[in-house]
């Protein structure tokens, strides 16, 4: 079983590049530099922000959600600068099966340069540390390669590709589900290997 409210608590994580926190009104123009881009949201289930009133929109709903106590993402803060750069947050929780799912989406101007691992690392380890899941899942729509190598180098594993599972921006989409079991979190994949 999960701990009882283990997984309503979101602390603040910390990589050495990154510090994964809750989300404020103030990181509106952060959200809004890279959410405005297409190419950023092309795989994921929003639409690019048209303007910073979308941005303004999405955490008004972010913050609702930390108030209910509903799964949410947390803001990944780039140390170096103290911009939010991206998000990644649990999309689903269940108590009953120890379950999750993550999601995440990151600034253009950050990718391949291995930030994802970082914060999905830090996820993984929280989930399996203070919130005793069982099993961490992620898909990914199969032509969206970069992220099913992040899912990898995480430790997680392919279990099958899920034809037309989402309807996405105007056609049904194939994604790839993968998976991380608390016992094939070894040393070597909490190290990413
Ligand atoms: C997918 C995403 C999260 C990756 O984040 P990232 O920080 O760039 O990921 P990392 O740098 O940790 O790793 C990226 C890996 O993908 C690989 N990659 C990049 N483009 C690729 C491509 N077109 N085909 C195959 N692999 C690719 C990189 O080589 C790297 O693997 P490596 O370290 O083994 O070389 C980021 O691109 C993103 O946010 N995209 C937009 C939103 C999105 O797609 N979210 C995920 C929805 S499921």
């Amino acid at each position: 079983m999960i701990y009882a409210d283990s997984y309503l608590y979101m602390p603040d994580l910390n990589t050495p590049r990154l510090c994964l926190r809750k989300l404020t009104m103030h990181d509106a123009p952060d959200i809004y530099h890279y959410s405005r881009d297409t190419e950023v949201a092309r795989h994921v289930l929003w639409e690019a922000h048209r303007s910073i009133s979308d941005s303004r929109a999405y955490l008004r709903y972010m913050l609702r959600r930390y108030r209910n106590h509903e799964p949410a993402s947390w803001g990944i803060e780039y140390k170096q600068t103290g911009e939010i750069i991206g998000t990644i947050g649990f999309m689903w929780i269940q108590s009953d099966n120890s379950a999750a799912e993550v999601g995440y989406s990151l600034s253009r101007d950050y990718w391949n340069q291995g930030i994802m691992t970082e914060a999905l690392q830090a996820v993984i380890a929280h989930g399996f540390g203070s919130m005793n899941l069982n099993r961490i899942e992620a898909q990914h729509e199969t032509t969206n390669p970069a992220s099913g190598a992040v899912m990898r180098k995480c430790g997680m594993q392919k279990e099958g590709t899920l034809r037309q599972r989402l309807y996405n921006k105007g056609r049904y989409v194939d994604v790839d589900l993968y998976a991380i079991l608390r016992r094939d979190y070894t040393p070597q994949a909490r190290r990413g290997q």
